[in-house]
């Protein structure tokens, strides 16, 4: 039996937002409540084209068009995109039960978990969205995130490493000074939101961090060393700082490896400066 697995994936190639909402509630539940098969006898297939609506249409990054937090278009491209992560973070969450069989079961409750909490950050944009006169899909999003799911399918140590650790742990970074800025402008309503996603995110990071720990030490591997040539391998564009070090600190990031990040942060940063004159 792997009903887990089934619907874990149902949930992913699901299309309708609030359909896939239900199938997180449910195996959430489910995954409580059941002393579930955690090996699974169905293939796992590559998810290239995981669910998601019609819209919004993706594009590159740089033509995702940022806009000036002082005005209500303003604000409603920062809480698209915001919107746009979280949409993408609940099938990072749902993929990362799918794809990967064998763990301990508290593994599947953990990031079933992480699922049902990014499905409410998402409702919680999309409905502040609805507030200010728009909707999700009413702008162009960055169609580029899930390439690193696909990039790190192969392995859950890789996915642990640089989905929570790299993309996820951004968000511990940037999210401050997104909130100083909606509070000067006096958008109380979108802080609230932003708040409580930074408090939950922070323990999404610890769970990828506990992760990567533990099948470390399943396979006798040094975290710190791992994860160096996992950022080699695949980080080089996704690592960025500055560091947010309490919130990192706070999520299981070790002060040994904030040293290193920050000393790879800039390895990469150079090496990608455009070479002049
Ligand atoms: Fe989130
Ligand atoms: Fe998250």
């Amino acid at each position: 039996m792997d009903e887990i697995f089934a619907t874990a994936r149902q949930a992913l190639l699901c299309c309708s937002f609030q359909h896939k909402q239900m199938l997180v509630e449910s195996l959430c539940a489910r995954l409580q409540a059941e002393d579930f098969d955690v090996t699974g006898d169905s293939p796992v297939i590559p998810v290239s084209n995981v669910g998601r609506p019609s819209i919004p249409v993706l594009v590159p990054p740089t033509e995702v068009r940022r806009r000036r937090l002082g005005s209500v278009e303003g604000r409603v491209a920062l809480i698209h995109a915001v919107a746009h992560i979280e949409f993408n973070a609940v099938n990072f969450a749902l993929d990362a039960i799918y794809r990967f069989r064998g763990m301990p079961r508290q593994y599947y409750r953990d990031w079933a978990r992480v699922a049902y909490e990014e499905s409410v950050h998402f409702t919680l944009l999309s409905d502040r969205l609805r507030q200010l006169s728009s909707f999700y899909g009413a702008l162009p999003a960055h169609g580029g995130m899930w390439a690193m799911a696909v990039a790190t399918d192969y392995d859950v140590m890789t996915r642990m490493a640089l989905v929570p650790r790299v993309l996820e742990a951004r968000g511990l970074d940037v999210t401050p000074g997104i909130i100083d800025k909606l509070e000067m402008v006096g958008d109380h309503e979108t802080v609230l939101i932003l708040q409580r996603i930074l408090r939950e995110e922070v323990d999404h990071v610890r769970i990828g961090n506990d992760w990567f720990r533990w099948v470390c030490e399943q396979r006798g591997l040094a975290p710190l060393i791992v994860f160096k040539e996992l950022l080699y391998k695949h980080g080089r564009i996704a690592l960025r700082g500055p560091f947010n070090e309490p919130a990192r600190l706070q999520a299981g990031f070790t002060e040994e490896e904030l040293v290193e990040l920050k000393a790879l942060e800039q390895e990469f940063r150079e090496q990608l400066q455009p070479v002049t004159g």
